[in-house]
This record gives C-alpha cells, sequence and structure tokens, in this order.
C-alpha cells in the first residue's frame, strides 16, 4: 500500500466573511461545538492517515498551532483523545489558489500520495472507504462529486460517453469562459486523492483568469489521461464559505453529526 498523507489547505483572504475574519482564520470560525479545522483533521483521522500538513496564510500559522500544538490532545471537559495527529505548518506568502497549496506539500508528501481536504468543506460522512481504497490502488486521481442547485459556484464535472470524465469546468461562465454557464450540476466537492504525479501537473499549470493555480485544471489534466476516478458522496456536504452557511452548517451538524463512517 502506498503511503498516504494529509494537506488541508487552510489559506485564503475569506474576504466574503467581512468582520468576522478582519483578526481570526476563517478555518477557527465556529461550526456547531467545534472549531470548523476540526472537521477535515477528524475526517483524515478517520482515514487512517497521521501526518497532516496545514497550509495557511501569512498571519495565520500562529493562531491555528495555539490551537492544534502538534496535533495530540484529548477533547476538554475530560474526554478521551480527540486527535492523535502529527502536525507541520507551512505558510502560503499570499492566495495563489489551490493548486499551489498542493505543490507546497511535494517534499513532505516524499513520494507517497496525499488526501488534500479544504478547511472551510464539511461532509455529512468521512468518505472513508473510499479513501483507503485509493491507498491500495493504482494511482491516478479520486474526486468526489455532488449534485447541486448552484453550479457555477463550482468546478463541475463533464461525462462522455460510457460515463467517464471527460472535462472539469471551474464556475462556469466566471473563471472557465469555454461555457457560458455549466454544463452539469454535479459540483467536485473540497476532497481529492492523488498519487505523486500531482506535482509534475502543478509545475505546468498557468494561472486562470481569476489569477490562481486551479486545482480544476490539475483535475482535468488526470481526466485526460484517463486517470480521474470520481465517486458521489453520501450524505450531505456543504462548503462554509460565508456567514449564514457557517449558521446553518453548524445547526446541521448538530441534528445529524458529521463524518460519519458509514
Ligand atoms: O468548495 C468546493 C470548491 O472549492 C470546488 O468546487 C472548486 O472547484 C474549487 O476551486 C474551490 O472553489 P472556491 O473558489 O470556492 O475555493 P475557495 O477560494 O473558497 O477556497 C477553498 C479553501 O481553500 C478555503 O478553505 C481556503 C483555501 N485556500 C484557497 C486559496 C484560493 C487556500 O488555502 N489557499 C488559496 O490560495
Amino acid at each position: 500500500m502506498a503511503s498516504l498523507r494529509g494537506l488541508i489547505c487552510a489559506g485564503g483572504e475569506a474576504t466574503r466573511l467581512g468582520e468576522l475574519t478582519r483578526v481570526a482564520n476563517k478555518h477557527l470560525l465556529p461550526v456547531g461545538r467545534w472549531p470548523m479545522i476540526y472537521y477535515p483533521l477528524q475526517l483524515l483521522q478517520l482515514a487512517g492517515i497521521r501526518e497532516v500538513l496545514i497550509v495557511t496564510g501569512q498571519g495565520h500559522a500562529g493562531q491555528l498551532i495555539d490551537l492544534l500544538g502538534d496535533g495530540r490532545f484529548d477533547e476538554r471537559g475530560g474526554g478521551g483523545p480527540l486527535f492523535e495527529l502529527d502536525l507541520t505548518y507551512k505558510v502560503q506568502t499570499r492566495p495563489g489558489g489551490i493548486a499551489q497549496v498542493v505543490g507546497m506539500a511535494e517534499g513532505f508528501a516524499a513520494g507517497g500520495r496525499l488526501v488534500v481536504c479544504l478547511g472551510d468543506n464539511l461532509f455529512e460522512y468521512a468518505e472513508v472507504a473510499a479513501i483507503r481504497e485509493f491507498a491500495e490502488g493504482d494511482g491516478g486521481a479520486l474526486v468526489f462529486v455532488k449534485e447541486v442547485p448552484d453550479p457555477e459556484r463550482f468546478g463541475v464535472v463533464v461525462y462522455g460517453e460510457g460515463g467517464a470524465v471527460v472535462d472539469v469546468v471551474e464556475k462556469a461562465g466566471a473563471v472557465d469562459t469555454r461555457y457560458p454557464a455549466p454544463p452539469t450540476r454535479d459540483a467536485v466537492v473540497g476532497l481529492y486523492c492523488y498519487d505523486a504525479a500531482v506535482f509534475d501537473l502543478v509545475r505546468g499549470l498557468e494561472p486562470s483568469s481569476r489569477g490562481e493555480l486551479e486545482i480544476t485544471d490539475v483535475n482535468r489534466a488526470y481526466a485526460a489521461r484517463g486517470r480521474l476516478a470520481v465517486r458521489r458522496t453520501s450524505g450531505w456536504w456543504h462548503d462554509a464559505g460565508t456567514h449564514e452557511a457557517i449558521a446553518e452548517i453548524g445547526a446541521l451538524v448538530e441534528r445529524t453529526g458529521a463524518n460519519k463512517v458509514a
């Protein structure tokens, strides 16, 4: 089995959150009873991953280290161990895109495979079985999709005959103008698994129309090589990009639980 390490993208400026992120890093804001970043950390831990790299913006690493330390701590109030992880931190000095963050993990991945979580994405189910299958499989990339009512906000996949993914389109009409509107409603969610080929692909990227190295371009390159697997997420999935979403997801987590193992 190839070695599997985790990466959490916790940078970005989160300007859409206004006053909430003037000082605090977005990924430390409360979602239900936990700071947001606990959820991707828990997902990686449930998948059996121990070594996790957290990439965040300059001025925010200190806050994350204050909260998470070396990645091993007990739940407050007498609970048992909450996390038994081995954390590493890196600073992204300007938000150059999710693919740039992935590129920063090359040394950390040490030739093994990488599970990438966007720090603001939360899941009802932790997708543990699919991640373990990827670890045992023949490499390539694995992404997860969810049908959404507002596909213009996301990257979406395009299927060819036979159901294989033939294209991936980032915010159709805005970032990717090859399509005036999203060609499907199957949004790519913020959980990606890659083999070590990802780093050469990142090196070959050009910034998009929004000035970022796009993870969607990485996924399209895997699709073009016939090396992109797609799974549908079970249960709900949300990104916590606005204060309304953060409040709604917090209530949802309390009602249904998050990161459940089916
Ligand atoms: O939420 C899923 C979507 O995430 C996908 O469908 C899109 O294909 C993907 O591009 C991404 O879309 P967004 O444009 O909404 O991503 P956002 O800028 O909100 O960043 C997502 C997370 O990644 C967020 O927690 C901050 C972190 N990030 C982002 C950037 C641009 C970084 O750590 N560094 C960065 O440079």
